[in-house]
C-alpha cells in the first residue's frame, strides 16, 4: 500500500491549475443514466472515485470512454440501454455516493435495486432523505437485507418535497430523478452548494428544465426523454481551498489557476483574517505568506455558502501553528475529528470534546508516521508535514487518491518535498 513522505520545511512557491470538482463529477457521471445518447464531461478529474463510478456504470450498461480532450482530460458516456439495475453491497459500500445511481435507474428504467451504504468513518450518514424524496416521487420503496428495492413502473411524478434539513446529496438525487417525472417537482430547504448548480447547468445542456440550483428552492419541469450534451466539470472549491491553506501553512507565494475563488469566499475570509495575504485573480487566487505566524481564528462548519466541513480538517492543521487558540465546530458530520489525534503525534496540542475542537497552537510540529482516515483527514497531514520538522510519513493514503490529483506532483512543482513511497508495510491496515 502506498505511503507519502514529506520532508518539512520548504516554503512553496510557484502555480498550482486546480482540476474539476470530484463531488460534481461524480454525480453528472451519474446523469448519463437518464438519456440514451452520449453525454461527454470535460474538465475531468482523473481519480479513484471516477474510475469506480465508471467500472459501476460499465456494470449498467454505459460504454465509458476517458480520453484526452483540447482542454484536459474528458470522459464520455453512452448508456444506450440499461442493462442491469442493480447496484451490489460490494460496489456501493466502496463509494457512498454510488448510492445516486439509485434515482437515475428508477427514472430511466422504472426499478432498481441499490445497496444501502452503510456508515462511515466521519458518521453514521444515512439515506433517509434520499428515500423519502424518491417515494414523494412516486416510487415505491421497500428495504430487505440492506438493499432498496425501488419501482416505479408508470413513471415518476412531480411533487412538492421540503427537506427537513440540508443534505447536498438528497436534493442531488431528488434532482436527478425529478428531471424524467410526470409534471412539476419543487424542492423547498434545498443544499446551495455550487455542485446542484453544475447539476442544473448540464442537466438543462441535456434538455431537462430545472431553475432555482443555490437557492432554496429548485423547481423542476419533468420531460419525457434527455438527449446528449457537452458540459465541462465546475472548478473544485475542495481543492483550490486545500491548496490555498497549504501555501499559507508552508508559507511562500502560490498562484491557483482554473479557479473559481468566489466558490470559497467563507475560507479566503477566515484566511485574511489569520493573517494571509489573498489576491483574488482573473483565473483564481494568489495566496501569500512571508516571515510572521498566522493568528488563530474560530471557525464553524455550515452548510454552502458557510465554511465547509470538507475544509475543516485542512484548516485544523493550519491552526496546529498559529498563534492563540482556535476553536472549530462541526456542525455537518459527527464524527469528524479523526484527524486530530493523529495532528498530536506531529505535536500539534489539540483537545476534542463533542462536536467542537480546541487547537493551541505551538511553535513547531514534528515530523512522524501518521494514518489517513478519511479523504480530507488525509490531507491536513500532509500539510502539517510541510511545517513538521523531519520527516513525515501519511500511510493509508488511498483515501488521498480518492480526490486529489496528482498531489505530490502539484506540490512538488511549487518546492513541496514529498514524495511516493509504493508498496510498503503490510502492516499497517
Ligand atoms: C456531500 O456528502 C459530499 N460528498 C461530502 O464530501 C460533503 O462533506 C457533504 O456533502 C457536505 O458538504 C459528495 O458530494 C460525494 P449531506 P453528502 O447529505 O451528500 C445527514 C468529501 O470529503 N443526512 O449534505 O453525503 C448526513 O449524515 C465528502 O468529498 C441524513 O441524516 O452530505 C450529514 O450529517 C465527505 N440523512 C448531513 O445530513 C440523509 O438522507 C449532511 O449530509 C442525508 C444526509
Amino acid at each position: 500500500m502506498d505511503r507519502i513522505a514529506i520532508i518539512g520545511g520548504a516554503q512553496l512557491n510557484g502555480e498550482i491549475p486546480i482540476s474539476g470538482a470530484k463531488n460534481s463529477a461524480i454525480k453528472l457521471m451519474a446523469a448519463s443514466l437518464l438519456t440514451d445518447e452520449p453525454l461527454r464531461l470535460t474538465n475531468m478529474p482523473r481519480l479513484a472515485d471516477t474510475a469506480f463510478l465508471g467500472k459501476l456504470l460499465h456494470r449498467l450498461g454505459a460504454q465509458v470512454d476517458e480520453r484526452d480532450g483540447p482542454d484536459g482530460a474528458e470522459t464520455v458516456l453512452h448508456t444506450r440501454e440499461i442493462v442491469s439495475t442493480i447496484a451490489s453491497y460490494d460496489l456501493v459500500r466502496q463509494m457512498r455516493a454510488s448510492f445516486n445511481v439509485l434515482g437515475p435507474l428508477i427514472a430511466r428504467a422504472g426499478q432498481a435495486k441499490v445497496s444501502l451504504p452503510g456508515g462511515c468513518t466521519i458518521g453514521a450518514r444515512p439515506v433517509d432523505l434520499h428515500l423519502q424524496a424518491l417515494e414523494a416521487l412516486g416510487a415505491k420503496i421497500d428495504l430487505h437485507e440492506g438493499y432498496v428495492y425501488a419501482q416505479a413502473p408508470r413513471g415518476l411524478r412531480g411533487a412538492e418535497i421540503t427537506f427537513p434539513f440540508v443534505s447536498v446529496g438528497a436534493t442531488e438525487h431528488a434532482m436527478l430523478a425529478a428531471v424524467l417525472a410526470e409534471g412539476t417537482t419543487v424542492l423547498h430547504n434545498a443544499a446551495c452548494e455550487p455542485e446542484l448548480v453544475d447539476l442544473e447547468q448540464c442537466l438543462n445542456a441535456m434538455g431537462a428544465k430545472v431553475w432555482g440550483a443555490g437557492t432554496p428552492t429548485i423547481t423542476i419541469t419533468g420531460v419525457a426523454k434527455l438527449h446528449g450534451a457537452t458540459h465541462s466539470v465546475i472548478p473544485d472549491r475542495i481543492e483550490m481551498g486545500t491548496y490555498a491553506v497549504a501555501a499559507a501553512m508552508a508559507g511562500g507565494e502560490v498562484r491557483l489557476t482554473k479557479a473559481r475563488p468566489d466558490l470559497i469566499d467563507s475560507l479566503l475570509a477566515k484566511l485574511e483574517e489569520a493573517g494571509a495575504g489573498v489576491t483574488r485573480t482573473a483565473d483564481g487566487v494568489i495566496i501569500k505568506r512571508n516571515g510572521a505566524r498566522l493568528d488563530a481564528v474560530d471557525l464553524e462548519t455550515q452548510p454552502y455558502p458557510g465554511f465547509a466541513t470538507d475544509l475543516q480538517a485542512q484548516f485544523m492543521a493550519l491552526m496546529t501553528t498559529a498563534k492563540g487558540e482556535s476553536r472549530i465546530r462541526e456542525t455537518i458530520f459527527e464524527n469528524r475529528f479523526m484527524h486530530a489525534p493523529e495532528l498530536m503525534r506531529l505535536g500539534a496540542d489539540i483537545s476534542v470534546s463533542g462536536g467542537e475542537a480546541r487547537v493551541r497552537g505551538v511553535e513547531t510540529l514534528e515530523g512522524a508516521e501518521v494514518m489517513a482516515t478519511d479523504l480530507r483527514a488525509s490531507v491536513s497531514l500532509v500539510i502539517a508535514g510541510l511545517v513538521a520538522r523531519g520527516e513525515t510519513v501519511v500511510s493509508r493514503i488511498y483515501h488521498l487518491d480518492r480526490g486529489f490529483e496528482r498531489l505530490e506532483e502539484k506540490l512538488g512543482a511549487c518546492g513541496a518535498q514529498v514524495r511516493r513511497i509504493s508498496g510498503g508495510d503490510e502492516s499497517e491496515d
